[in-house]
This record gives structure tokens, sequence and C-alpha cells, in this order.
């Protein structure tokens, strides 16, 4: 086969098709199912290896030739073709978007309704020194609450150096220092009140905290706070009820249960722990994997602002006093959307993530 003559004579045939029915027969000519070079192409396969690799790419090279000129002409100029169109009848390439993930619309749903009752958002750092993480907070080093927290402490000589707190404190640490993995969001009470003046109202927006925890159904390493923090001279636990139970009434509808039970937490003063009536089981299944078949499940701990912290943040506790609350968002969202497994939201299995 000669391909040079071939060729001559395709691009010569080409210049001359100048309409579609032309351009169509060329097509069909010289790059058909039944042109000449296809069925060379196709009678390489019972060609010897040597012949196959000397007249394979040439003739390959050569069809690649004929369908770039082919299309060239098509998109380059001077063939223009009444008939060469968009179908707009065809289906469309559907193009795949993204959506927020379930934790990140629970925590926008959350924030959106403590704004609405006028509470300023406020963030801190994910590595947390061991005095905001702990001592401010009335856990001194020698208590044990503490070794309740499973906390990854970190190794980072660098954070041994004073820092310049990003716009905050510049509170200096002491040499040998020891900084961690944030338990909680509890230390960004102190921080806020370190840079705030009473009375205000706060919650933390992207509240990241870390446990060395066994993970099961109801526990993971990481998991996701919203804390909060309202001082004033009259702020009561009548305040933090109301203001729970408001945001309880947006979070889930007006039909919600809540509980307020005694608790410990050495920065309140005193603590509760509140828990909402089980959306999964109604409190109907012992054997209710969101719950524990207990009816109610636990998603936050609270109480009224310890005299220690205050005292801590220089605030005078004769004069002002407040409630902070921690709630876990994850439990929030399992209780919401009847999720059973909290695993569920960290491994990435998009069959789970669709659903949202
Ligand atoms: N920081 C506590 C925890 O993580 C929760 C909490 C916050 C309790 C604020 C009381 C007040 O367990």
């Amino acid at each position: 086969m000669n391909f040079e003559l071939l060729k001559q004579t395709a691009l010569a045939d080409l210049e001359k098709a100048s309409d579609d029915v032309s351009r169509e027969a060329w097509r069909v000519k010289y790059l058909g199912r039944k042109s000449d070079l296809s069925l060379f192409l196709r009678s390489l396969a019972e060609k010897t290896d040597q012949e196959k690799r000397a007249l394979g790419p040439q003739a390959n090279a050569l069809r690649k030739e004929l369908e770039l000129r082919f299309h060239g002409a098509v998109v380059g100029g001077r063939y223009r073709p009444e008939t060469f169109r968009f179908d707009v009848t065809q289906p469309g390439v559907k193009h795949e978007t993204g959506h927020l993930h379930p934790l990140t619309l629970v925590s926008r749903d959350i924030l959106r309704i403590f704004v609405s009752m006028g509470f300023d958002v406020a963030t801190g750092p994910e590595i947390e020194s061991a005095y905001y993480n702990f001592d401010a907070l009335n856990i001194p080093a020698w208590h044990p609450a503490r070794e309740t927290m499973d906390t990854m402490w970190l190794d980072l000589p660098e954070l041994q150096k004073p820092l310049p707190e990003r716009g905050q404190t510049g509170y200096q640490y002491p040499a040998g220092y020891k900084f961690l993995l944030r338990t909680h969001t509890s230390p960004i009470q102190i921080r806020y009140m370190e840079t705030h003046k009473p009375p205000f109202r706060m919650v933390v927006g992207d509240g990241r905290a870390f446990r060395n925890e066994a993970t099961d159904a109801r526990h993971e390493f990481q998991l996701n706070q919203l804390e909060g923090l309202m001082i004033g001279t009259d702020v009561s636990i009548a305040t933090l009820r109301s203001v729970i139970h408001d945001f309880f009434r947006g979070f889930f509808g007006p039909d919600v249960a809540m509980r307020m039970v005694p608790s410990y937490y050495p920065f309140v003063e005193p603590g509760v722990d509140i828990t909402v009536s089980c959306v999964g089981c109604k409190g109907k299944n012992r054997a209710c994997k969101i719950c524990g078949g207990l009816g109610w499940l636990e998603v936050a701990g609270a109480g009224m602002v310890h005299p220690n912290v205050l005292k801590a943040v220089a605030l005078d506790p004769k004069k002002w006093q407040g409630f902070a609350f921690g709630f876990g968002v994850d439990r929030l969202a399992m209780t919401k959307y009847a999720i059973d497994d909290i695993r569920l939201f960290m491994s990435g299995d998009e069959r789970f993530i669709r659903q949202f």
C-alpha cells in the first residue's frame, strides 16, 4: 500500500468536498470501516511481527493525520456546513457536584440558631497548651480529672518557645510547657474571656477536639464540639435552661424533650449533663443503637462557670457570673438524622455521605 499516494489523493479530495454530503462521502471512503486504510489496518493482524512493526505505525499515523485534517477543516474555517449544529435534545453530560458534609450542615444549622439569639462566634487553636486546656479551667496538674480526658500529648520543642498569639493575649508559655491536641473546646472560653469584656455570649464555630479513645458506635477519637459561654451580672442556670431549650426547639422541632441531670466538670459549679429524647426509637426500643436503649441521649455537658475559672481571667466572681456548655455535635447529628454509628462520619463511605 502506497501511503504517500493515498495521502495525496485523500487530501486533494478533501479540498474539493464543500458540502455535508460530499464530506460524509469522503469520510466513508477514506476513514470508514470499509476504507482501504481501515481494511489494511485490520489485515495487519495476520501479518508477521516484523511487518506489523514496519507498517503499523505508518498506517496509524496516516489515519491520525486524515482524521485531524477532516475535523480541523470543520473547526478551522472554510467549511461551514448549515447542518453542523448542536443537538439540544441529546441527554447532557451530568457533572457531579460536591456538597457539604453532614457535620458541616449540622454545625451551620446550630450556629445559625445561636447567632439568631445574639451569640458571637469564636474560634481557637487545635494545638493547645495545658494551661488553656486544663489549668485555667480549674484542672490543675494533680487533679484526677486530667486522667479522664485521654489526652494526646504533643512533643513539639518549637512550641516551647514563647509564641506570638495571633492577635490575642501574648501569653508567654513558661519553659518546659506541655502541649496537646485540645481534648475539648472549653479552652476557648478562657481565650475569649481574656480578650473580651463581659457581658457577652459566644459559641465556638469549628469545634474539633481529640481524645485518645478506643472507638465504638458512640465514641470517636476525633469529635466535634459546640462550646458556648454567656457571662453577665444576672445570668443564671434558668437562663441556661431556656437558651438550651430554645436551641433544641430550633434544631429538632417543637416536640423534643430535654433533661438536665447533675454532673461533674471541674470548670462549672453546679454542673449538669443535658440529654434529649431519642428520635431514633422514641424510648421504645431496648436494643436501639443510637441511645443504647435508654430513650435519652446525652448530648452536652454544661453548668455555671466556676469562680476559679473567672479568677483565672481576672473577672470578679462576686460581680460576674454565667454559664458554659459543650455539645457533642456528632451526637446531635446522630440524634437528628437517626444515625446509629458515629464512625460513619469520618469513614469516607460515599453511600453514607450521599444521603445528605
Ligand atoms: N468540656 C466538657 C467536655 O468536653 C463539656 C463542658 C463544656 C461541660 C462546658 C461543661 C461546660 O466534656
